[in-house]
């Protein structure tokens, strides 16, 4: 199939790309930018680890052409942490044992992500209504929901010290 020229801006990036229109977000990240933090976890759009979000919301890369997104904000996990320092999230999740094998982790991080920026003090059934449709094949729920409810505390904190 014949390439077009498209460009994509990742994590505050811009990069021009010769893609087959065809070609998927998932698959241009991982082999075109290397950036292959996103993982492709199913077949079937079931297991959200090639979240990204893309103008701040969270979506299924492995669903997405790349040529789509063009003139769009697409954040990786990759982009994820904050003036070089980790964000709460990482952080949390590494002082809680929030990942095992740690595949899941990098989509379950964008759903957060987004969540927080939404929803700023989540009841925990919001945050697994959020996460829903993020699974986690080690079964580490509980203490990824630690990190999550610790890094929330903490962004929290960091903003009440900021007022
Ligand atoms: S790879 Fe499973 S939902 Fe995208
Ligand atoms: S930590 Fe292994 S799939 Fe979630």
């Amino acid at each position: 199939m014949k390439k077009e020229l498209i460009e994509l801006r990742v994590n505050g990036r811009t990069h021009e790309l010769a893609l087959e229109p065809s070609k998927l977000l998932l698959d241009t990240l991982r082999e075109d930018l290397q950036l292959t933090g996103s993982k492709r976890g199913c077949d079937d759009s079931s297991c959200g680890a090639c979240t990204v979000q893309v103008d701040g919301i969270p979506v299924l890369s492995c669903t997405l052409l790349a040529a789509s997104c063009e003139g769009q904000e697409i954040t990786t996990v990759e982009g994820v942490s904050e003036h070089g320092s980790l964000a709460a999230i990482q952080k949390a999740y590494g002082d809680w044992g929030g990942a095992q094998c740690g595949f899941c982790t990098p989509g379950f991080m964008m759903t957060v992500k987004h969540l927080m920026a939404e929803n700023p003090d989540p009841t925990e059934q919001e945050v697994r209504a959020a996460l829903s449709g993020n699974l986690c094949r080690c079964t580490g729920y509980s203490q990824m929901y630690e990190a999550i409810k610790a890094a929330i505390e903490a962004e929290q904190k960091g903003m009440a010290a900021a007022k």
